[in-house]
């Protein structure tokens, strides 16, 4: 040694930290350690003076306490009572894809039931070679499929169809949940029945009291429908479907049928009750359009938002969002912080994957002023997310399903965020 003194190491961390501002050309996200002695780190902590929980303390994890705010809710006043109802994933406190089955939304017609393993049973019948009747076993020996993608309920931002009325992203945006699925593709199912090759239709239905019975086109159903008997690694909750689902890539969450138990090869759509009184769209002439299935591109930014707003001041901002697409992958996600005037083209997590969420973050800086934030999506057929006035001029205001206009987020000088709509 010299007998030159080294630098302290607050010193040199403050030296580290500007130098790495300054390598940014950004204001540092941080603070200058010596300019305020922290006890947080300049004092012995109580956890740091004991021993934590042994293992087994909770033999199946749950999130922290800290983080109980992380939960599904729903809005009261929507349904009569929460049997044949919904709640909302909580979007605005999640990041990355994939969502969590415990903060997953839930919708159910007829309340979430249980059903054992040993008493699952799913039939292929209708216009096929051979009836079948398999056994959750028997779904295990058929060669496995695992992939991610979203669900959708069509009635997601429903309400915000005449104006701004949910004020949290989880509310207006949460009827959305991305997981990776395993399971069994539909077509081997239908092959081992040795389904009519001319057969244009399926009807598939759960052992719920609402059966929720759907037709699905043939050409779908042999395309990327799946059984999924896991999901995000591990059995599907019971309010997913416990046992097993249907998964619809990319269509409309009513068609993914939960505790799946049968499959009728048809030859013309079954019109039940249920389907052509629902999930159809009333245009502004009073005329009704069906049968649109596909989730159209959409996005939403989960942060900040009302429920996650700007607490920490001046200088470096992650606004983060998602974005899908029932029609293929996200290419690209525009950011405004104007109302839609000006956009900057915001950073992909990963490269957009087929009916499945997207991440998307525009790192930029905040000085306190408002902004009226909006994201737009493009996919790879380079369809463009509408504003919610172009979606009003094609489809009128008495529509409830297939919502997906430009959601705007006013960003006050406080850092709070408020959902409001801009002409
Ligand atoms: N399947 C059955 N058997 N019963 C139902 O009530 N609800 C449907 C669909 N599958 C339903 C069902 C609707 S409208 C949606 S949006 C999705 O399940 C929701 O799936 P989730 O509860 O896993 O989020
Ligand atoms: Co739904």
């Amino acid at each position: 040694m010299s007998g030159q003194k080294p630098p302290n190491t607050a010193n040199r961390r403050a030296f580290l930290r500007g130098a790495a501002a300054s390598t940014l050309g950004a204001v540092a996200a941080g603070r200058a350690v010596a300019d305020d002695p922290d006890p947080l780190i300049t004092e012995l902590q109580p956890w740091a003076q004991g021993l934590g929980d042994g293992v087994d303390a909770t033999p199946y994890g749950l999130p922290i306490r800290y983080e109980s705010d992380v939960i599904r809710r729903n809005v009261p006043w929507l349904t009569a009572d929460t049997i044949s109802s919904v709640n909302f994933t909580p979007i605005h406190a999640l990041d990355g894809t994939i969502t969590p089955q415990g903060c997953a939304f839930e919708r159910h017609h007829s309340g979430a039931i249980e059903l054992r393993k040993e008493d699952y049973r799913l039939m292929i019948n209708g216009l096929v070679e051979r009836p079948l009747v398999f056994s959750y076993a028997d779904l295990e020996r058929f060669p496995r499929e695992t992939h991610v993608y979203f669900c959708e309920c069509a009635a997601n931002t429903g309400m915000e169809w005449a104006g701004a009325q949910l004020n949290g992203a989880q509310f207006t945006h949460g009827m959305i949940h991305n997981m990776e699925y395993t399971g069994v593709p539909l077509r081997t199912l239908l092959q081992e029945a040795g389904y009519d090759a001319s057969a244009k239709w399926i009807f598939v239905e759960g052992a719920d009291a609402s059966s929720n019975g759907r037709s699905i086109p043939m050409e779908k159903a042999l395309d990327d429908v799946f059984v999924a008997f896991k999901a995000n690694g591990e059995a599907l909750r019971k309010e997913h479907g416990y046992p097993a689902r249907l998964v619809v890539p990319g269509w409309e969450g009513n068609l993914w049928v939960k505790w799946l138990r049968r499959v009728e090869v048809i030859d013309r759509p079954v019109e039940s009750r249920e389907e052509t009184s629902k999930y159809t769209d009333t245009l502004a002439d009073g005329t009704s359009r069906k049968w649109t299935w596909a989730m159209d591109a959409k996005s939403v930014i989960t942060s900040p938002s009302p429920q996650s707003p700007i607490t920490h001041g001046h200088g470096p901002l992650v606004i983060s969002g998602l974005a899908w697409s029932g029609r293929g992958a996200i290419a690209r996600v525009d950011v405004s912080k104007d109302g839609g005037i000006t956009w900057e083209t915001a950073r992909l997590a990963r490269p957009g994957e087929k009916m499945a969420l997207t991440r998307f973050y525009l790192d930029t800086s905040w000085s306190g002023e408002e902004m009226l934030l909006q994201s737009r999506a493009m996919d790879d057929t380079g369809y463009v997310q509408p504003t919610k006035a172009q979606l009003r001029a094609m489809r009128g205001e008495n529509s409830i399903y297939h919502n997906n206009g430009i959601q705007t987020w006013w960003v006050r000088a406080t850092g709070e965020a408020e959902n409001v709509e801009v002409s």
